[in-house]
């Protein structure tokens, strides 16, 4: 059938522009906008950030409910980026750039950030760039701290579990991910197990606090095996069984411990793996260790990767708190680092379901097999 091609990007921004960009995210539960500035020279102002979440709508069915997550991005885009852009002080005519998340996550949701993205771009005849969720978490830390490429990236959320070496933007290499849940994912499912509301990992977070980890034994996945793969399957299936015999505050408060504890050290022993993997391709320099996504902002989490990143003579960055869940800020950082490098897409393209960042890893080793269920990514 004919087909045709896309009108050329004639309205790009010189390299030497200071950008204003308009950045849309809603691939899961949050619908959010934000504008950001950044200089030619790479300094980065967040001008404004709104997240409106939807976890009451999805509350009642215990997890996230794509018909409804959709309708209800369908509902709010409007009037948060109305909200973004007034919080920003700036008005349509301000903006050098549109960005929106492209996928991977929910595609009705992707589809309605990305269709009013592509919306705006064409109307105020902006470049449109599609930006991958993952690499707007892979930003996220350079919104509030300057931290140069390269580094080694944990990406810890819901939805995904992987270490990536950022070579910059758009450079990718994968060099570990989940074999089966993501980390956010085990601390939603434990947590639901012990009776806490979804999403569960803040609320197992705060049950924690001043628990004795040591008196439940937890399955200790992959430990000494090559490579830096993760897996919570087991975890999981063995926290939650015994969720079921917790019934007093003291043994879940206990339990809850023991969980967070056998996360964060699975987390910190992979990604010392990978520290090997990285320093062998950068000779040991250009130690950075970053980690983004939800799960970056438990503090003990965080306190294990400051501790191995001590010990082993890297930096430790995570991004403050709002910049570590869902938010568009990271979204419209990642399109402003795109537009700054002359990469923008056409008003065509398509949401993704899908989309791993290292495309050559997720190909020549792919972690699920066609049609199983698992992480996004
Ligand atoms: O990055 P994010 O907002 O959305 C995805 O892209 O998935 O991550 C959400 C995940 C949820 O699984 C949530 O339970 C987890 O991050 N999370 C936490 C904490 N805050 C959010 N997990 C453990 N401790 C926390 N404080
Ligand atoms: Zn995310």
């Amino acid at each position: 059938m004919f087909k045709a091609a896309p009108p050329p990007v004639t309205n790009s921004p010189s390299p030497d522009t200071t950008l204003t960009v308009l950045g849309l995210e809603t691939s899961c539960d949050e619908t959010a906008a934000a504008v950001i500035r950044r200089t030619p020279d790479g300094v980065v102002t967040i001008l404004s950030s709104t997240v409106l979440s939807q976890t009451a709508d999805h509350a009642p069915y215990g997890g996230v409910v794509p018909e409804i997550a959709a309708r209800a991005h369908v509902e709010a885009i409007d009037a948060i980026a109305a909200r973004a852009l007034a919080d920003a002080g700036v008005t349509p005519a301000d903006l050098t750039g549109i960005a929106a998340t492209a996928g991977p996550g929910l595609v009705g949701g992707v589809m309605v950030g990305l269709s009013f993205g592509k919306a705006m771009a064409l109307a105020l005849d902006l470049p449109l760039v599609a930006v991958n969720h993952l690499e707007g978490h892979a930003v996220s830390a350079r919104l509030t701290a300057d931290i140069p490429y390269p580094f080694l990236l944990l990406l810890v959320s819901g939805g995904h579990c992987q270490l990536l070496e950022v070579a910059g933007i758009g450079a990718c290499r994968r060099l570990g991910s989940t074999i089966d849940d993501a980390a956010g994912e085990a601390f939603d499912k434990i947590g639901g197990a012990l009776g806490l509301p979804y999403p569960a990992g803040p609320a197992l977070e705060k049950l924690a606090a001043g628990g004795d980890a040591s008196r439940f034994v937890l399955p200790r996945a992959l430990l000494g095996r090559p490579g830096c793969d993760f897996s919570f399957s087991g975890l999981k299936t063995a926290a939650a069984r015994m969720a079921a015999t917790a019934t007093n505050d003291i043994d879940r408060r206990d339990l809850a411990a023991a969980v967070q504890g056998a996360i964060a050290r699975q987390l910190a022993e992979r990604t010392e793996r990978a520290m090997s993997v990285y320093d062998g391709a950068h000779g040991g320099r250009d130690r950075r260790l970053v980690v983004a996504g939800g799960v970056a902002a438990n503090g003990a989490v965080r306190g294990a990767l400051q501790s191995l990143a001590d010990r082993k003579g890297y930096s430790f960055h995570a991004p403050p708190l709002a910049y570590c869940t869902d938010n568009a800020a990271m979204i419209a950082l990642a399109g402003a680092e795109r537009l700054a490098a002359g990469i923008s897409d056409p008003l065509d393209v398509v949401a993704r379901p899908r989309w791993p960042l290292d495309e050559a890893a997720a190909l020549s080793h792919p972690t699920h097999k066609a049609g199983r269920k698992g992480a996004k990514a």
